[in-house]
């Protein structure tokens, strides 16, 4: 493919991949390629987050008379356009857009593909100078030909043709998986190209971290209060008590996990009663690329890939990370008996 030494770009991975899908024409690997190109233009913004007025609220007016935009609504406006320049997406359901947008132009009509996305994850982050990203999941259409429907999206995350995430972190990283393991590109500043430097990316199936936004304690169930006393328990033998770590912002946390082994849990709360996460463009890509990575993914009961979405903004809790980790915490809800049926 490439010689010893020599750096291979996202392009050039993409185009080696193709022979993957015997059955497709290029089109997901040009789809993936529009979204590395908006990932480009979203990271320059985010790198000139402290210099610039983007930092204003979206609404507000800057000196020059521009409408000001957050980087949310800034992110989500640059996916959207590659996805309708590039043609190979019908339809695509956002966090920033309540219904789905339809790319009903002549090219993009009877498109094959429909892409779920988180445009900015972890916004509250932004203003802070702390790692945010993009998550993207991609769905070959159910439906046969004209404007894409809802229906194209309501599929469950076993269906998913590719996933992935960007993250603006200490340096630019895009992760993919179209199914066939995850590959994990590094922005190189100097060239402007994503270049591969984590191939076939393998998740330690054990870890001692564990991320939750502990301040929620007091209205966690029982069974989640249990399994964090587990991870804080002293038990030398097993590497206990593990290590706190909450970023606040999900791709950053699952990227640390994935990398040197951990749990991340977003359980159902008082405020957020089915689980604050959404189930189609942040946890059955992240999922997806979990599995692919030897990880798990569940609610607590059941795998993430396999509950049927009847709305686009769906919730759901999330227990995802390290097999062995997800497993011990699914032991605990099984324990204290809970019902997560009845409280989702
Ligand atoms: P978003 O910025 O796309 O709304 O997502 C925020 C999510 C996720 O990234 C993060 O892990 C979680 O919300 C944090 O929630 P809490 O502040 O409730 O812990
Ligand atoms: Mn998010
Ligand atoms: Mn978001």
């Amino acid at each position: 493919m490439s010689l010893p030494g020599a750096v291979v770009t996202l392009g050039q991975f993409i185009i080696s991949r193709q022979s993957d899908y015997p059955y497709a024409k290029g089109e997901l690997s040009r789809l993936l390629r529009d979204i590395g190109i908006a990932a480009k233009i979203v990271n320059r913004e985010v790198n000139k987050a402290g210099l610039v007025d983007i930092l204003g609220a979206a609404g507000d007016t800057n000196i020059q008379g521009e409408e000001q935009k957050k980087l949310d609504v800034f992110a989500n406006e640059q996916f959207i356009a590659a996805l309708k320049a590039g043609g190979e997406c019908c339809a695509i359901a956002s966090e920033e857009n309540d219904d789905i947008i339809i790319i009903d132009n002549e090219i993009s009509r009877n498109a094959k593909y429909v892409v779920c996305m988180d445009p900015l994850d972890g916004s509250s982050n932004i203003d802070v100078n702390v790692s945010i990203g993009t998550i993207f999941s991609i769905y070959r259409r159910v439906s046969l030909s004209g404007p894409g429907t809802v229906e194209d999206f309501l599929q469950k995350g076993t269906e998913q043709v590719a996933a992935g995430y960007i993250i603006y972190g200490s340096s630019t990283m895009l992760v993919y998986t179209t199914g066939f393991g995850v590959n994990g590109f590094t922005l190189d500043p100097s060239i402007g190209e994503f270049c591969l430097s984590h191939p076939d990316m393998q998740a330690p199936l054990d870890g001692n971290i564990y991320s939750i936004n502990q301040g929620n304690f007091v209205h966690f169930t029982p069974a989640v209060k249990e399994y964090i006393k587990y991870c804080q328990e002293e038990d030398l033998e097993n590497g206990r008590p593990y290590s706190l770590r909450y970023i606040g912002s999900l791709v950053a946390d699952f990227h640390r996990n994935l990398i040197k082994g951990g749990i991340y849990i977003y359980p159902p709360t008082l405020k957020s009663p089915k689980g604050k996460l959404r189930l189609l463009y942040e946890c059955n890509p992240l999922a997806f690329i979990a599995e692919q990575a030897g990880s798990k993914a569940t609610n607590g009961m059941q795998r993430i890939m396999e509950i049927q979405p009847t709305d686009i903004h769906q919730r759901v809790s999330l227990y995802i990370g390290s097999t062995k980790m997800v497993e011990k915490a699914e032991q605990f809800i099984e324990a204290t008996k809970l019902d997560l049926n009845k409280s989702i």
